[in-house]
């Protein structure tokens, strides 16, 4: 039996990278996936969607119900990279950041969950929230500002939503992802300056390399599915033991 099997998802940020990697993933396990992005996608018959438009969230909200009868799994994925040092921070750059990354996710969530709300439970349940957070979201980054704060918001936001909609079946849980190779990655660490630090940052995956988008698709699966039934407010690090702590090579002086 296919883990989503009958389930209707909406995936966002599904034209690139982790929001794609779910739509195929989720798909792959009998969901029907509706994908929503800023960018077109006729060829994946994506629906063209900026998170930050409330009229146009609610609108395709109230078009999935209405074909699908409910809205079982939202995956929040749709996000921007941005920040820099506070005082050379421009406030459209904060506002940027802070737009999609937070106040779309808010935006995405109050209309899935208003509309989850109204739906019978099947086994217990009645939807599932994944918002995609980031590692940026748990600890602080130098230089990260707008983009740690967005993404330490989306990790509040979603504990709020578990502790206020667990009572009426609905879970809620965010993925604090490692870097990532996808598109957004490129755009940060792809610049020939950066090749030292991203070696770094690379080093302090512990697991010694950046993660596959598949590797976000396969978490965001599993806190979507039945297996994860008693799993809510959880923020998981899917990071290749980033946050475990720092790495200064000792052990390696050692011989390991
Ligand atoms: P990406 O740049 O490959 O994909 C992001 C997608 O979001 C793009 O298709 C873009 O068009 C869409 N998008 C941007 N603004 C939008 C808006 N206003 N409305 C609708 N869609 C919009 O980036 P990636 O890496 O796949 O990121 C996905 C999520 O994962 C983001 O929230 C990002 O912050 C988060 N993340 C990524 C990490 C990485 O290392 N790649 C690490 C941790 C978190």
């Amino acid at each position: 039996m296919k883990r989503l099997a009958g389930k209707i998802a909406v995936v966002t940020g599904a034209a690139s990278g982790i929001g794609l990697a779910c739509m195929e993933r989720f798909a792959a396990e009998g969901a029907q996936v509706i994908g929503a992005d800023l960018q077109r996608g006729a060829a994946r018959g994506l629906v063209q969607l900026d998170v930050r438009d409330e009229a146009a969230v609610a609108q395709l909200v109230q078009q999935v119900a209405r074909e699908h009868g409910r809205l079982d799994v939202v995956v929040n994925a749709a996000g921007v990279a941005g920040g820099g040092p506070v005082h050379l921070l421009d406030a459209a750059a904060w506002d940027r950041v802070l737009d999609v990354n937070l106040k779309g996710t808010f935006l995405v969530c109050k209309h899935v969950l208003a509309q989850m709300l109204k739906q019978p439970a099947i086994d217990g349940e009645r939807g599932a929230v994944v918002n995609v957070a980031s590692i940026e979201g748990l600890e602080g980054t130098a230089g990260g500002s707008a983009y740690n704060a967005s993404k330490g918001g989306v990790v509040l936001l979603t504990k709020n939503l578990a502790i206020d909609y667990g009572r009426s079946g609905i879970r809620a849980n965010a993925i604090c992802p490692g870097f990532i190779e996808t598109p957004m990655l490129e755009s940060v660490l792809g610049a020939p300056a950066m090749a030292g630090i991203r070696d770094e940052i690379r080093h302090e995956h512990k697991l010694r390399r950046f993660g596959r988008p598949e590797e976000i698709a396969a978490v965001a699966c599993f806190l979507a599915s039945a297996d994860a039934s008693f799993v809510s407010g959880q923020a998981i690090a899917v990071d290749g033991g980033f946050t475990a702590g720092r790495d200064p090579h000792v052990t390696e002086l050692m011989g390991l």
